[in-house]
């Protein structure tokens, strides 16, 4: 299923079969090493991420340093969101089936998605309600490594490096339309063993006001 703008295929997939299948046994595992969950609660710890905020693509871990006012867990398996100690609420929710996120407008201070953005077949109308859901200002961050379930990730991530995902989440941002210009940063150290942690996040525009309360200043390490 392609989305405007992308490559014929980019959206394809090895395993195309329902994502219920893939996902229906229980992975109580973690995905990335040490180094790279703690610079994942690092960063939301920077980004003083404690009102309400859904975590997108979860499982039984969320990576917050302390947990959010309210955390509420969107994934594909009961099993793994019911085992989340930091979330409140949980829904298990295909995002691929059914890209419309089962939440009122301005629901959320903040979303996150770790690890998982790869998976995503619609993305842009994933990020486009990502915009729907969240509070005018509120932030959505989308952290990644280098590795994956290959044959579920989109073939446009699998034929491209680190510095093609960064674009390729950026270019999620820009086409949602409801978002402020991104901001793209490696963070774990440069050059070093282990797993990197990259980071594109960007803030809701304000009633089409440009970049609502997002770190541009910061500037992207790409
Ligand atoms: C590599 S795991 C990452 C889990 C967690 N975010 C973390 O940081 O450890 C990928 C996650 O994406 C979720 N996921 C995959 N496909 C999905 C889909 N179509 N809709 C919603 N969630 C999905 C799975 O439930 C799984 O928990």
């Amino acid at each position: 299923m392609a989305e405007r703008g992308f490559p014929s295929g980019f959206f394809t997939r090895i395993d195309a079969e329902d994502d219920s299948v893939f996902y229906e046994p229980a992975r109580l595992v973690t995905h990335i090493d040490d180094r790279a969950i703690t610079a994942v609660g690092d960063l939301y710890a920077a980004l003083g991420m404690e009102g309400e905020v859904l975590d997108l693509m979860s499982s039984w871990v969320s990576h917050f340093h302390q947990p959010p006012a309210r955390l509420v867990a969107l994934g594909m398996n009961s099993q793994e969101l019911a085992a989340n100690p930091q979330a409140a609420e949980w829904v298990v929710h295909d995002l691929n089936a059914d890209p419309v996120l089962p939440f009122a407008d301005a629901s959320f201070d903040d979303v996150v998605c770790c690890v998982s953005v790869d998976y995503l077949t619609r993305p842009v109308e994933v990020f486009a309600e990502v915009g729907r859901v969240l509070r005018p200002g509120g932030r959505l961050v989308i952290t990644f490594s280098n590795r994956c379930f290959p044959s579920k990730a989109i073939r446009g991530w699998l034929g491209t490096d680190d510095g093609g995902h960064v674009a390729i989440v950026a270019a999620y941002f820009e086409r949602a339309g409801c978002f402020g210009e991104p901001v793209a940063q490696l963070r774990t150290p440069p050059g070093t063993a282990g797993d990197p942690l990259y980071a594109v996040w960007a803030a809701t525009t304000v009633n089409g006001a440009g970049p609502a309360g997002n770190a541009s200043s910061q500037g992207p390490s790409r």
